[in-house]
């Protein structure tokens, strides 16, 4: 039989579909930040079997291209968004499945408030909750936190594991018989089972215990999402599932392998990390349908080249409005995204033209067609890559969650190639069931 593969969604609590674009309401388009549109969104993830929604984050209004914070509002490309930890409750309360992950930056948080918000909402969802590991990667977040500029990039993941080596201590704080509830002797909570971490590092310190029970999980999933030679080290010797933008079945092979070399080295298991490749799939009633919607995207309008450019300006604080977009990229370097920048460059000659390629080709192979096309193309790139699984990009309008949902994902247990029903009602379980 096959191999199953895993689904996540790449979420964000923000507007997420073109509010001025085809089937969205304009209430909607206004008032999605009381919830209930990403509440549906992810009732429709857990009708069809997702693994987890992954809730993307940074927190800042970039001015990253041109100086101005126009691109940035114009397009609501950074803002508005809201707070991932203060939506994954909601999620987890109106859902009993699915896994809910959330992004915090190990820049900014103190652990100790980190590991107390990721194993409230693993209590509240009964082990469910997910922690999408970030170091950040923007000086205007940084200056939110009253810090100048960001730390240096390899140092942000020295600090990152110290990091969560606090949370797991915290975590670990509470063993897992502490609550006693003793009627006789009257006591709730046995003293002699809760520890004091008494954490001083090189970057945190933490007293400790937590106060809080010891997660249900009792560690919660980590995801992580590093490119660099740094990040990929740091995603091995921790993460339970990578979410990748690799292009190209080569290109997500040799990462794919390369992370599963790396966890063998730092002694881990591969199969207990699941590599999932960021995909962004154009669907179509007919395949010229699909093709249409394809070939608008490749030919983006001059707001099109703003959005790329000013999401990469924001990325790695280079501001392509002082590059001419029509002459080839000079040197560029970044303390941001590296990865990021480095793919970017490597889609065109011109920032135009790199503007032109990014929103289909950030995520190759692109899958465009029918859904039943789409499954069988998904299932192909699976196989040749070896797996985990894909993670779904953009969000949309209802019409647009829903031909992912039942359309794609109807077509690939078609096939035989995701779940029917939930292997477990843990987010762990469900990733490690196959
Ligand atoms: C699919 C995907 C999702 C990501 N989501 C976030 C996010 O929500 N917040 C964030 O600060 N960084 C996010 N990143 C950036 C990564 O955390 C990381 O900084 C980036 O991939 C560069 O890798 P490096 O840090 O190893 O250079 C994401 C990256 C990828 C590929």
């Amino acid at each position: 039989m096959s191999k199953k593969m895993h689904l996540g969604w790449f979420m964000n609590f923000s507007r997420s579909t073109a509010w001025n674009g085809p089937w969205v309401l304009e209430s909607e388009a206004r008032e999605w930040m009381n919830g209930d549109y990403h509440i549906d969104w992810v009732r429709s993830m857990e009708r069809a079997g997702f693994d987890f929604a992954m809730l993307e984050d940074s927190s800042m209004v970039s001015d990253g291209y041109g100086g101005s914070m126009e691109a940035d509002l114009k397009y609501s490309l950074y803002a508005p968004k809201g707070d991932p930890l203060s939506i994954a409750p909601v999620l987890a309360k109106a859902t009993s499945n699915i896994g809910i992950i959330s992004t915090a930056s190990t820049s900014f948080y103190p652990p100790f408030l980190l590991a107390r918000s990721i194993a409230t909402i693993d209590h509240l969802s009964g082990g469910r909750a997910g922690w999408n590991i970030v170091t950040s990667s923007e000086d205007r977040a940084a200056q939110n936190f009253g810090l100048d500029k960001l730390y240096e990039h390899d140092e942000r993941y020295e600090r990152a594991d110290e990091f969560v080596e606090v949370v797991e201590k915290l975590w670990g704080s509470w063993d897992e018989d502490a609550l006693v509830m003793d009627r006789e002797t009257g006591t709730y909570v046995d003293h002699t089972k809760v520890h004091p971490i008494h954490h001083r590092g090189k970057y945190y310190g933490a007293r400790g215990p937590l106060n809080l029970l010891r997660p249900p999980s009792g560690k919660p999933v980590y995801c992580q999402a590093g490119g660099s030679p740094r990040g990929r080290q740091f995603a091995a010797e921790h993460a339970d599932t990578i979410i990748s933008a690799a292009q190209g079945i080569e290109d997500m092979r040799e990462f794919r392998d390369d992370i599963r070399a790396r966890m063998l080295r730092a002694g881990r298991n591969p199969d207990t990390c699941k590599v999932m490749f960021i995909t962004m799939p154009v669907l179509g009633e007919t395949q010229a349908d699909a093709d249409r919607k394809y070939e608008e995207m490749k030919h983006p309008t001059k707001a099109g080249v703003d959005v790329a450019l000013g999401h990469m300006g924001a990325l790695t604080e280079i501001d392509f409005t002082t590059i001419d977009v029509d002459k080839p990229f000079p040197e560029l370097t970044t303390n941001g995204h590296r990865t990021t920048l480095e793919k970017f460059l490597k889609l065109g000659r011109t920032p135009r033209e790199a503007a032109g390629n990014w929103s289909i080709r950030y995520t190759d192979p692109t899958f465009v067609g029918t859904p039943e096309k789409v499954a069988s193309e998904m299932a192909r790139v699976f196989d040749e890559v070896g797996g985990d699984g894909f993670l779904i990009a953009g969000g949309g309008s209802r019409r647009g969650i829903t031909e992912i949902t039942d359309g794609l994902v109807g077509a690939l247990q078609q096939l035989g190639r995701v779940r029917t029903s939930y292997d477990s009602d843990t987010l762990r379980g469900n990733l490690m069931a196959f």
